[in-house]
Formats: C-alpha cells, sequence, structure tokens
C-alpha cells in the first residue's frame, strides 16, 4: 500500500507535500510529482499538506483516476527525487480544480 498523487497536482505542484515526507519519497516531472509506492511508508503525513487535495491513499484513489496509481510507479523509476520544498508556477493556483488536466501532463 502507499499514497498516490492524483490528476489535481498537474499545473498546480505546490511541493508543500515533499516537506513532510521521512523517507523523501517524492519524484519530480515538469508540471507533476508522484510518490514512489515501494518507498512511501503510508504516514499519511502529506496528504493534508497538499493545497490542492491531490495526494489519496491508494484504496481511496477515485475511481476515475485509478490509472494513477500505475502512473505514479513507472514515472517515479524516471523522473529524479525532489526533497524540498520550492515555488510554485505563478498561474499554479488558477489550475487548482481544474477537471481534466490529464492531457497536459508533461513527462
Ligand atoms: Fe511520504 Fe508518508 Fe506521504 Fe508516503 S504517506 S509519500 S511516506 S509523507
Ligand atoms: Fe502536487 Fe500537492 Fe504536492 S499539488 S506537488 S501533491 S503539495
Amino acid at each position: 500500500m502507499a499514497f498516490i498523487v492524483g490528476e489535481n497536482c498537474i499545473k498546480c505542484k505546490f511541493t508543500d507535500c515533499v516537506e513532510v515526507c521521512p523517507v523523501d519519497c517524492f519524484y519530480e516531472g515538469p508540471n507533476f510529482l508522484v510518490i514512489h509506492p515501494d518507498e512511501c511508508i503510508d504516514c499519511a503525513l502529506c496528504e493534508p499538506e497538499c493545497p490542492a487535495e491531490a495526494i489519496f491513499e491508494e484504496d481511496d484513489v477515485p475511481a476515475n483516476q485509478k490509472h494513477f496509481i500505475e502512473l505514479n510507479a513507472e514515472l517515479a523509476e524516471i523522473w529524479p527525487n525532489i526533497t524540498e520544498m520550492k515555488d510554485h508556477a505563478p498561474d499554479a493556483e488558477e489550475w487548482n480544480g481544474v477537471p481534466d488536466k490529464f492531457k497536459l501532463l508533461e513527462k
């Protein structure tokens, strides 16, 4: 079991989540973050930190976002590790809650 980053992180990427992770298991792409499922210890600390409410426990991933479970595992093997919060994009707030952002994911 692991926590999963879901669709609303895309183009928001606030990075508050990485500050609290005790095992540094977040990985960063151009406009999205993922959690490495084999490294996550299920502590749940990151979930309430995300201003976009984009983090879910694996069993609670919404039905229309189940593909993000595999996506987190796949991209965590490719993307670099991120351990410190950084400034988000100037338009990040405008993207918070916008539906259907999956097509905007940059790999
Ligand atoms: Fe890190 Fe804990 Fe979140 Fe897993 S649940 S990504 S270990 S903060
Ligand atoms: Fe994304 Fe939320 Fe972290 S928007 S980068 S999961 S704080």
